[in-house]
């Protein structure tokens, strides 16, 4: 693709049946981080290990409080005219050590599901959101093919326990995140920096992806999942752009960029296959995938029903200024800095609303036949508290209004040029918990008082959400 500006699109109709909800995690809003038997995951054992890594030392434990107060937050979201919610199951609190499942912590899911349906939410489970068993971590994590065949043990036990009341299920949320924050980039713990372990993480996560999705089909075929649920995948995809009047190499460094990020995940899904060119240039760079005779017959079975495009920002890159970084790992793009970008200076995120767009017309394109929503979409905030009005409300209408309706506009017309896309997903809704940062930048249309017990209060722009939920006209 190349740059094009971001202009602003005037479609602002959105088919009737198309559905808005809430994208959350487990790890991010539940808290009760040792009830119910629940054991230590990544982030609880990072927190306890270095509360410093926390913005304001504020780490795993508390979530945003809403493993105690879900029934009223089901009806929050409900109140705003949603209709659905994705959340996580913790693996560490579902599974005991032993690798059974623990009933306290199962009772707890069946509990806040039923809570959400009372309200009219239909929640849909994802069951992996970055949050790594620490046992399992001591054994390696994802670079050990016990933790993947772990992983599809989990998954069946999920499958078994909830398939007649949950629909609609997810193996993974953004796969691509822990290859490149735990392992290539080194920003999370355990703090790595080699391209080629980032890269056969990516490839042992596809393959626990494809057994899930194995065990679904076995766990529907023999009853225990309802008929009518379905399975998908959820990544945060990057649309990628580079600088106007490119060179070969610049080309070269977005079909790379794009192939790990993008194609990879979505080859997996629709055709159970991993993209061959990726993985020969891969190979040529001497990055070698620890593949396993049987290997391709598990990542046939990762075909899925439908899929979750988060989005929050496009990628920019450039052909690499070198070949190799000072390890000797192969380089294949720079970041290209957009000198028109827009940027969401508490994220350090570029905001740009047309990328939604572009990347459903090349699903379109590529991928025809494929179902998808948008299951992660927002905007988070630093200084959402210095805009609280005499009133005590925080004004925000100035920032998350047209950050969503820009979104929405471009997928409208999405929609509206042939993409399959069903609904959308906001991010957080209620303010929630983000990995290091913790509470600093905030996402919801309701606020989450850290001082005040974690009481919840609507944001101004909870009645603009509230209005096109009602009349799925983007105003
Ligand atoms: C996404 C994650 C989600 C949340 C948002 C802000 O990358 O999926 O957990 O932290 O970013």
């Amino acid at each position: 693709m190349t740059e094009q500006n971001p202009n602003e699109t005037t479609y602002c109709d959105l088919p009737e049946d198309f559905f808005f909800g809430a994208a959350l995690s487990g790890p991010q809003t539940e808290g009760m981080w040792q009830a119910h038997g629940k054991l230590e995951n990544m982030w609880d054992f990072w927190s306890n290990q270095d509360i410093r890594a926390f913005h304001n030392r504020v780490g795993s434990y508390a979530g945003n409080d809403m493993g105690a107060r879900y029934a009223e937050d089901y009806e929050l979201l409900a109140s705003l005219g949603l209709s659905s919610a994705r959340t996580s199951i913790q693996w560490t609190r579902l599974i005991d050590a032993n690798g059974k499942l623990n009933r306290e912590g199962a009772d707890f899911y069946h509990e806040m599901f039923t809570a959400a349906r009372k309200a009219g939410i239909e929640v849909f489970v994802n069951l992996y959101h970055f949050d790594m068993p620490a046992y399992l971590f001591r054994r390696g994590g994802w670079e050990n093919r016990e933790v993947i065949e772990a992983y599809a043990h989990y998954a069946r036990i999920a499958f078994a326990e909830f398939g007649q009341e949950i629909v609609h299920w997810f193996t993974f949320n953004e796969p691509i995140v822990e290859p490149e924050q735990r392992y290539a980039h080194g920003n999370w713990f355990p703090f790595v920096h080699d391209f080629g372990r980032a890269r056969n993480v990516q490839y042992n996560i596809s393959l626990a992806h494809s057994l899930a999705v194995l065990a679904f089909r076995e766990l529907q075929a023999a009853g225990a999942v309802r008929e009518d649920a379905k399975i998908g995948l959820i990544n945060c995809f990057t649309p990628p752009y580079t600088r106007e009047n490119p060179t070969e190499a610049d080309l070269e460094a977005v079909r790379m960029a794009d192939g790990i990020d993008n194609r990879w995940w979505l080859d997996l899904v629709t055709k159970g296959t991993l993209p061959a060119d990726v993985i020969e240039t891969l190979a040529e760079r001497g990055v070698v995938l620890a593949t396993r005779p049987g290997d391709e017959a598990i990542l046939a079975q990762g075909k899925v029903d439908w899929l979750g495009f988060n989005y929050y920002q496009p990628t920019r890159v450039q052909a690499p200024a070198r070949d190799t970084d000072e390890q000797g790992d192969p380089c294949f793009f720079d970041p290209y800095v957009w000198p028109d970008a827009v940027m969401n200076k508490s994220r350090g995120w570029e905001i740009y609303p047309k990328g939604i767009y572009d990347f459903a017309m090349t699903m379109t394109r590529d991928y025809p036949e494929l179902d998808w929503f948008v299951s992660e979409n927002g905007i988070g905030i630093e200084e959402d508290h210095a805009k609280r009005t005499e009133d005590g409300r925080i004004d925000d209408l100035a920032y998350r209004v047209p950050f969503v309706r820009d979104h929405l506009r471009w997928v409208a017309r999405a929609i509206e040029e042939g993409a399959r896309c069903r609904g959308y997903h906001y991010w957080g809704v209620i303010d929630c918990w983000s990995w290091n940062n913790a509470y600093k930048n905030r996402y919801g249309f309701v606020e989450v008082s850290l001082q005040e017990n974690y009481d919840r209060r609507l944001k101004a722009s909870a009645e603009w959400l509230r209005e096109v939920t009602h009349t799925h006209h983007i105003a």
